[in-house]
């Protein structure tokens, strides 16, 4: 499906439904001054422009990782960016590698939309929580039955800390003390 933005030569492909955008919207609008966020699965840009406003608004920076396996793909997320006038920082390569480059406790806010796979969500979720800072939050898109792989990974690794805005695919929870033992 084709997102158009009615900003002249952006277009994602990118499923947008209004009430996930807004969601997004929502949580990346409240980080704090200087906060640090991080995209996992970024495609041409559709969901990383939502976070990218907020995060320049706070006088923050985005990071977006993704291993960009066709070129094309990359060229046009990153001609979305420019044409968006937004600044976010690629890192290409798979998440579970990136997450070595950062130290722990430094991240306001990550987004997982990568691999959708049981195995590689909850790997996604092992390898960055504990990049997160106290009061950091983790959120991630298409908590929906038919990715029954971020479903389930989710629920096992957050249990009752998770929420999912309603009628939305997008999940939340806080770093809280118990996430210490990872
Ligand atoms: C559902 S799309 C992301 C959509 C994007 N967030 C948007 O708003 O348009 C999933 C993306 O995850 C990327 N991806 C797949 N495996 C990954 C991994 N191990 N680490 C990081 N990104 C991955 C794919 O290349 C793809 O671009």
């Amino acid at each position: 499906m084709i997102t158009d933005l009615g900003i002249k030569g952006v277009t994602f492909n990118a499923f947008q439904n209004e009430k996930d955008t807004n969601a997004l919207n929502k949580l990346t609008g409240t980080l704090s001054p200087g906060c640090v966020a991080i995209e996992i699965g970024t495609r041409e840009g559709y969901s990383a422009s939502i976070t990218a406003r907020n995060v320049e608004k706070a006088g923050g920076c985005l990071y977006v990782v993704d291993p960009w396996e066709t070129l094309d793909v990359f060229r046009k997320f990153r001609d979305n960016m420019k044409l968006m006038n937004l600044t976010v920082y690629p890192l290409v390569m798979k998440s579970v590698d990136a997450a070595r480059i950062f130290k722990d406790g430094v991240l306001d806010f990550i987004f997982i939309d990568g691999d959708h796979t049981y195995d590689c969500v909850k790997d996604d979720i092992t390898s960055w929580l504990p990049k997160l800072k106290p009061s950091g939050i983790m959120a991630g898109h298409d908590y929906k039955p038919n990715a029954k792989g971020v479903m389930e990974a989710v629920d096992e690794m957050f249990g009752d800390d998770v929420t999912v805005f309603p009628d939305t695919w997008i999940w939340y929870g806080y770093k809280r003390y118990q996430w210490g033992q990872f």
